[in-house]
């Protein structure tokens, strides 16, 4: 270790590199090595972003729209984010309620800066998605974790919240449908949680990156709930709804006050999101809104077979997930059978010697699963799942 890491500062030690982008990296070198990887690591849609919003970014460029923008997003934007949400879920937010980030989980690390102090505590249901226990513990909080029940699909309760409040619980991050579980939270009790949060004047932030992808339900918000608005918090994202992960547009929708923390923090850290995405983002949101269609029914297929595949491998259990794009199987069983002690363990042999790249279950908060996005190929699915099949069975001859 050279001389300069000790230079580092504490707050840094507090947070450590995002386990999904660390498992795409490794796949990435070996597949630069010229190995065939099978890649479920990613979450980001296999999909070109959408022609309109191209040809509307290019648009913005040959207008010259390639200076800085108002910190908060040009106004534009900021009305097309409002007036989408409105149509999609009933909501009324203004521009004054909403800010344009530079991606979702830009405005994740922002609330939880504004939001939380030192010493305050933030619920986060099991299994979660990784960066949210960094970013919670980078604003010197602490997380709280709550235990989802797998059997009923990896499913959430206000009881269960409610038992893990305490006096100094300031926030709850809840991400319906999940990442990595794929569960979706019924509206019932997502109302029950808002309204136990109301009464003790904790608020919730609802990641809603994976909103307008579920299966058999419609996609609704919490903001839209009655007399919420001062309780629950918007952070939204454009990057899986529209396949525009590149782009980096994500928005908040918050009470002014938030909004405004949001943007004294921005005004110092980014200045504002790219210009020309945000032209794009704009089409994204007042254009057609068939592709966003089109995928759903593409992932939806793949999901059925996904689900009734990887069910055909011993000791491999898997919940039917009822939204986003991921699966995140049980392999207990199998890694007895196997002598595997560990997730990263399981996820580093099948990279290695089956050759396909997916997340451990610990980087979630679980130690026995897996997170399978099937955002790729069906081919892929095919192949990937039959590798997976192979090394648990021991059928795959040693590779080097
Ligand atoms: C649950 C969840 N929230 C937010 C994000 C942020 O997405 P982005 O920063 O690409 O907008 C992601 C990305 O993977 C996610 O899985």
């Amino acid at each position: 270790m050279s001389a300069i890491s000790n230079q580092l500062s504490e707050r840094l030690s507090t947070i450590s590199v995002s386990s999904t982008v660390k498992v795409s990296s490794e796949a990435g070198r070996l597949k630069r090595e010229g190995v065939d990887v099978v890649d479920f690591g990613a979450g980001e849609p296999d999909f070109p972003t959408p022609d309109n919003i191209k040809r509307a970014a290019v648009a913005a460029l040959d207008a010259n729209f390639t200076k800085y923008t108002d910190t908060s997003g040009i106004v534009d934007l900021k009305k097309a984010i409002c007036e989408r949400h409105a149509k999609d879920y009933g909501t009324s937010y203004t521009p004054a309620e909403c800010v344009v980030t530079v991606g979702g989980k830009h405005v994740i690390f922002e609330l939880t800066q504004v939001l939380l102090n030192p010493g305050d505590e933030c619920i986060i249901p099991v299994p979660f998605w990784v960066t949210y226990q960094d970013v919670v513990n980078y604003a010197g909080a602490k997380c709280v974790f709550v235990q989802s029940d797998e059997q009923a699909g990896f499913a959430i309760s206000a009881a269960a919240i409610e038992k893990a409040m305490t006096p100094k619980t300031k926030l709850i991050l809840i991400n319906s449908p999940s990442n990595p579980s794929g569960n979706v939270l019924g509206r019932e009790e997502f109302e029950r949680i808002c309204k136990l949060a109301k009464s003790r004047g904790v608020l919730i932030m609802t990641d809603e990156c994976y909103c307008r992808f579920v299966y058999g339900s419609e996609p609704y918000s919490a903001a839209a709930f009655e007399g919420m608005k001062e309780t629950v918090i918007v952070a939204g994202s454009l990057s899986k709804t529209y396949a525009m992960t590149g782009w980096r547009i994500g928005f908040g929708l918050a009470p002014k006050a938030v909004i405004d923390g949001i943007v004294k923090l921005q005004s110092h850290m980014t200045s504002n999101p790219t210009s020309i995405a945000q032209k794009a983002a704009v089409e994204a949101l007042n254009g057609p809104q068939e592709a966003v269609g089109e995928m759903l029914a593409e992932y939806a297929r793949r999901r059925e077979y996904i689900v009734n595949r990887v069910r055909q491998i011993p000791g491999v259990t898997c919940q039917e997930p009822m939204g986003a794009f991921y699966i995140y199987p049980n392999f207990g069983q199998a890694m007895k059978n196997l002598g595997i002690e560990s997730t990263l363990e399981l996820a580093t042999q099948l990279l290695t010697k089956a050759h396909v790249a997916l997340v451990p279950g610990e980087a979630f908060g679980t130690d026995s699963h897996v997170r399978i996005s099937y955002a790729t190929s069906m081919h892929e699915i095919e192949r990937g799942l039959q590798r997976i099949d192979d090394f648990v069975q021991g059928k795959l001859s040693p590779k080097p």
